[in-house]
């Protein structure tokens, strides 16, 4: 069995995933309506990999012999003023997720739960490569949003993100 406070954390961290989905959905739905599909396929693609990382943190605790709470999901209500604030949120969001993910390897490291912290590793990497990602794409952003030609080339390079299942399996 997990440490209580491990497992309450990895229950906890289900519900920041599917937020995540449910947060990178909304920025998605924003772009399409402003036209721009290609970062609204972004984000639906983004949206998808949230899902399965809710989906690892449930198989986790329930490989563990654990029951997964579902909570309800916050709703997302933020309205942009332009195109660059969701990047700039998205950016700001996953390094919350990356100090969500740390809290729980805190956790699991001072009660000794090396195999949670094995499980952990895969998650502390990959929020490297999504903040990194999204701070590429507000890097991007602030160096071609303004032009109409470079936006539309941005917008049909982000179009061709294509959805891949997580590397990682349970
Ligand atoms: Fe599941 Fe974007 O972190």
């Amino acid at each position: 069995m997990l440490d209580a406070k491990v497992a309450e954390l990895l229950n906890v961290q289900v519900n920041k995933e599917f937020y995540s989905a449910y947060l990178y959905l909304d920025f998605s739905n924003y772009y399409t309506e402003q036209g721009l599909n290609g970062f609204a396929n972004w984000y639906r693609v983004q949206a998808q990999e949230e899902r399965d990382h809710a989906i690892l943190f449930m198989q986790y605790l329930q490989n563990n012999g654990c029951k997964v709470t579902l909570e309800a999901i916050d709703k997302p209500d933020q309205k942009f003023a332009s195109f660059a604030e969701p990047l700039e949120a998205g950016y700001q969001h996953e390094q919350y997720v990356t100090g969500l993910i740390h809290t729980i390897y805190d956790a699991a490291n001072s009660v000794k739960d090396f195999r949670t912290m094995q499980f952990l590793d895969w998650f502390v990497k990959e929020q490297g490569e999504e903040e990194t990602n999204a701070d590429d794409l507000v890097k991007k952003f602030s160096l071609f949003g303004s032009d109409a030609r470079a936006l539309y080339m941005l917008d049909s390079e982000l179009a061709k993100r294509n959805y891949s299942a997580p590397s990682l399996t349970l």
